[in-house]
C-alpha cells in the first residue's frame, strides 16, 4: 500500500494544486495568497476560491506568522458559471 504523506494533500481541487507546490512557492519567496494564486493557479478554477481559499490563508499565516487577514486579498471573477446572455437580459425584467 502506498503512503501518502501531508505533502500529497490537494489544497486546489478545481486546479489540482498540492499541498507540496504551495510549500516550495512559500519556501521560494511568496507571501501572499495572491502571490501564490498567481503561480499556482490555486484559487482560479470553477469555484473562484471558495474552497481553496481558506486552506491558502491558513498556509501563509503559518508560513509568514502573520495573522489570517479578516479580508481576503484574493479577488473574485464575476459571474461564477456561465450565464447565457438571455438570462442576463431577462434578469431585470423579472424583478
Ligand atoms: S478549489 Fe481552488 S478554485 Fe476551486
Amino acid at each position: 500500500m502506498e503512503e501518502i504523506t501531508v505533502q500529497d494533500t490537494i489544497i486546489c481541487r478545481c486546479e489540482e494544486v498540492m499541498l507540496s507546490e504551495i510549500i516550495n512557492q512559500l519556501e521560494s519567496g511568496s507571501e501572499t495568497t495572491k502571490e501564490l494564486k498567481l503561480k499556482t493557479r490555486a484559487g482560479m478554477g470553477m469555484c473562484q476560491g471558495r474552497t481553496c481559499r481558506p486552506l491558502l490563508e491558513q498556509a501563509v499565516s503559518f508560513h509568514t506568522s502573520n495573522a489570517i487577514p479578516c479580508v481576503s486579498d484574493l479577488t473574485y471573477n464575476t459571474p461564477i458559471r456561465p450565464l447565457a446572455l438571455g438570462e442576463l437580459a431577462r434578469y431585470g425584467k423579472d424583478l
